[in-house]
């Protein structure tokens, strides 16, 4: 049915697809960093918020009469780049998952304040308050990435250039 509660189920089940796929990301990025502890910690917070996000997701939507669904292709299709920067034995493995965390987080962003607007306008303030509170988590580590990723490509040049030393991760 073409309803404003059908889209936001819709949406829902995308962005709890979107949480699935990005712990996944979370977690290879933790596996891989070594060198560069403050990044890893900051990662390893976000993933508690997103396994509790995916929790809250799962909540909507069994309000909302619907459930969890497997991967959905939008962000299956992103995240199949993101792997690939990341497959890829790469010296710049660092900066290459800051860029890409950077643009997931961001994105993440944006889909939340769809969704919450979305919420709005289908009548489910608890929803949009769920929203809100997610999309305030995903703006939080975006600021963090952005505030930090100068200095991080900045140790990332040091280490470079340091014989002996690895760089990449
Ligand atoms: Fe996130």
């Amino acid at each position: 049915m073409n309803t404003a509660r059908a889209q936001l189920l819709d949406w829902l089940r995308n962005a709890h697809a979107m949480e699935v796929q990005s712990e996944e990301m979370l977690k290879t990025h933790i596996r891989r960093l070594h060198h560069y502890p403050q990044l890893r910690d900051r990662i390893v917070s976000h993933l508690a918020e997103t396994c509790e996000q995916q929790a809250k997701l799962e909540h909507c939507l069994r309000e909302m009469g619907g459930e969890p669904s497997g991967l959905r292709e939008f962000s299956a299709r992103f995240l199949a780049l993101g792997h690939g920067l990341l497959q890829v034995a790469s010296t710049d493995e660092v900066v290459k998952s800051l860029v890409l965390t950077y643009s997931f987080e961001s994105m993440e962003a944006v889909v939340y304040r769809t969704l919450m607007t979305s919420a709005e306008v289908a009548a489910q303030p608890e929803i949009a308050g769920v929203c809100e509170d997610i999309l305030r988590q995903e703006e939080a580590m975006a600021e963090w990435l952005r505030e930090h990723l100068p200095d991080i490509v900045r140790q990332y040049l040091v280490r470079l250039e340091l014989p002996g030393i690895q760089a990449k991760r």
